[in-house]
């Protein structure tokens, strides 16, 4: 028998030193996989268990510890390329539960501790699966932040994480420790990484497993204009050091964060006793995946600081406060079919029809598979019997497959070289991993798609014209492009209140919406309507921001100069400004676009972000800056609502003069633009 088949009360102390330096070896390499390349191995509760594995073999032979023991590690240690940062106070990690009754025993032991016999007061919390940071401020400034690390080193990530436009740069009120390292967890919203996920998948780049690992891989970039550009939200939910705290419980610090301008997690309930404990466990349960972030679990938290320093902790984790997990959101289930769908941009996607099976609570019966290049990798087979999983909790995928349950007879699946949906020739271009349907405007498919997306949620939003409806009006011909939408009253509405399931109730209330639509239409919400390749919701709102009106875009966007421009701003690349021109410069695209614009009143974009002096100012850089990296500024002034351009010109409203500076400032001279240094840029983002 295979080692880690034996259970640890079985082993003999020779199997019981040979298996712990094995799970050492093993656990550090998943450490390394999941900390630094952001790509786990294992998902978490295989690697739970293997924790908890180590620990269990400890507990039966503590002469056996090691001295690097997993146990004792939290993390990995900070990765190459970035500077380190040691944290004033270590960043412990939590113990894990994963039964309900441990509970009863996680209390228990802390009133033993305490020589209680009443029931303490415990602050219940969701735990955040991000990535989690520590931010020191002094005297209500930010400083500087580190991730965790190895719990006392961690990597600087002070450029990266103020590209997050919810972390205060300065703490509100006056009510706050002159030093003091505030942390929580950096998450992706679920929404957000479903659109990262789009678009890499659209430009063949890595799709990332989860919104966890989406995160990290943004946060932890060496470039912070590449974080700036990815959609990133945070919470608070503890400190480190602190001198001489003004709080005595959890549940005040988590109040006084939110007088700072810290965002707090909106579920966290204050809990009396074990019942309220296992209450909270189960709704969280429940409420997940309605939730827009990632959680793994719940975390309960003694309230009263004094009892909180009096328990103290052990090895890496406090004894106040503990993680009670979920069980894990795998299945295993039978692949029955392979299905192409023909997406907007004519993109060819793979997905699994499944056997139906509940997974965490939820039935699937669909698993996307991404791309060719995904399904010959894993070398997925229609009839395989497959793990599935809910990535981010909502989105299944099939992680593996399990190849000693296939049938003999299978054969791997031939990805088709004619589109499925209008027989147009299958294509792929160099350096992506998607193969498009080469029919364009004439694949119904990619029409029919296309609209649906016109009118979707983040899009249009047009109540009434959902999946379903846009089908049934397709098929009737009477949409066949986003301008008949708005001919739809004129021309069809007698026909449509006689329709079966439609009345005039729901008539006018289609008409309305369509009609809200057209009297007034965010610029950025009708930019990600357009569908253009490549163009998520984040970039649509990066466009809005910089254009400000539908008709500057299109101006610039097919002016000679266009391409140029569109390079300046950050996180738009080169293929990403390619397609933005080629769509605008497609005399089709400018015959529906001429219509669109005289059907609808598109609102010229609003600035959101935190206002200074910078918001909505063009700024050039030129030369070395002293305090800051020429990537920081930059990042610094687009979360500040500032547009950033590589080269100065009449529309240049100031130029930030760094050392050794060349042309760009003799220019600015001769334009008579504001030229500020560096003290002066940052007095004017209010970072000083
Ligand atoms: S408290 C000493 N609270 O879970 C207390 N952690 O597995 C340290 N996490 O390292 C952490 N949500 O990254 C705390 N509400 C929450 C949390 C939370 C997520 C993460 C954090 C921690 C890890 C431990």
């Amino acid at each position: 028998m295979h080692l880690r088949q034996i259970a640890p009360e079985n082993l003999t102390f020779e199997q019981a030193a040979e298996e712990l330096k094995n799970l050492a070896k093993e656990l550090s390499a998943l450490d390394d996989a999941y900390y630094r390349e952001d790509a786990p191995l294992l998902d978490d509760s295989a690697y739970d268990a293997l924790k908890k594995r180590n620990e269990e073999i400890e507990r039966l032979f503590p002469e056996l510890i090691l001295l690097n023991t997993p146990s004792k590690k939290v993390g990995a240690s900070a990765a190459e390329g970035f500077s380190k940062i040691t944290h004033k106070e270590p960043m412990l990690s939590l113990s894990n539960i994963f039964e309900e009754s441990d509970i009863l025993d996680f209390t228990d032991k802390i009133k033993r501790f305490l020589n209680l016999e009443q029931d303490i007061d415990f602050v219940a919390e969701p735990k955040i699966d991000g990535l989690s940071y520590s931010v020191l401020y002094e005297k209500g400034q930010f400083v500087k932040a580190a991730t965790r690390g190895d719990g006392a080193i961690g990597e600087d990530i002070t450029a990266n994480i103020k590209t997050i436009p919810e972390l205060p740069l300065q703490l509100k009120g006056n009510n706050f420790p002159d030093t003091v390292e505030i942390r929580g967890e950096v998450y992706m919203d679920k929404a957000d990484f479903f659109a990262l996920n789009k678009q890499q998948e659209t430009f063949g780049k890595k799709i990332f497993a989860n919104p966890r690992n989406a995160a990290a891989g943004s946060l932890r970039q060496l470039d912070p204009s590449v974080t700036a550009s990815r959609k990133l939200s945070l919470f608070a939910y503890t400190v480190g050091y602190v001198d001489n705290p003004t709080w005595q419980t959890q549940w005040e610090l988590l109040e006084l964060f939110k007088e700072w301008g810290f965002p707090v997690a909106p579920q966290i309930r204050f809990c009396r006793n074990n019942d309220d404990l296992l209450n909270y466990y189960r709704h969280m349960q429940e409420i997940r995946a309605d939730l827009n972030y990632d959680i793994d679990g719940v975390v309960y938290k003694v309230n009263r600081l004094d009892y909180q320093k009096r328990l103290g902790s052990i090895a890496r984790a406090p004894r106040w406060a503990i993680a009670h997990k979920f069980p894990p959101t795998q299945a295993q289930t039978r692949l029955n079919n392979i299905r192409i769908q023909v997406g907007r941009t004519g993109v060819l996607t793979p997905v699994a029809d499944l056997e139906p099976i509940n997974v965490g609570g939820v039935m699937v019966s669909h698993a996307t598979l991404h791309n060719k290049d995904e399904l010959d990798r894993k070398d997925i087979r229609i009839g395989d019997t497959v793990i599935i999983q809910r990535a981010g909790d909502v989105i299944p995928q099939v992680v593996q497959v399990l190849k000693e349950k296939r049938p003999q007879n299978s054969k791997p699946f031939e990805f088709p070289k004619f589109c499925p949906i209008c027989g147009s020739h299958v294509i792929r271009e160099e350096d992506e991993a998607a193969h498009y349907c080469s029919g364009g405007l004439i694949c119904p498919a990619q029409a029919l798609a296309r609209l649906k997306h016109f009118v979707s949620k983040d899009a249009l939003d047009i109540e009434g014209l959902g999946k379903r409806n846009m089908e049934i009006f397709f098929d009737l011909g009477w949409i066949r492009t986003p301008s008949d939408i708005f001919d739809l009253q004129a021309k069809h509405s007698d026909d449509l209140i006689f329709m079966e399931g439609w009345g005039e109730k729901s008539t006018s209330n289609l008409f309305d919406a369509i009609a809200k639509v057209q009297q007034e239409t965010a610029l950025d919400k009708f930019i990600f309507a357009l569908g253009i390749r490549g163009v998520g919701s984040a970039t649509a709102r990066i466009l809005a921001e910089h254009y400000a009106t539908f008709e500057n875009l299109t101006k610039q966007a097919t002016s000679l100069f266009g391409k140029d421009e569109l390079l300046a701003i950050d996180g738009i690349g080169d293929i990403m400004a390619n397609d933005i021109i080629d769509f605008f410069q497609e005399p089709k695209n400018r015959e529906l676009l001429e219509k669109l614009t005289s059907q609808i009143k598109i609102l010229p974009y609003e600035n959101h972000k935190r206002q200074t002096a910078l918001t909505g100012k063009t700024v050039v850089f030129t030369g070395s800056l002293q305090e800051m990296t020429r990537d920081e500024a930059k990042s610094l002034a687009l979360a500040a609502g500032a547009k950033v351009s590589g080269s100065v010109s009449s529309k240049t409203d100031f130029v930030v003069l760094g050392e050794n500076a060349g042309s760009k400032a003799k220019n600015a001279e001769k334009l008579n633009i504001s030229i500020i240094n560096e003290k002066e840029f940052k007095q004017m983002l209010e970072i000083i």
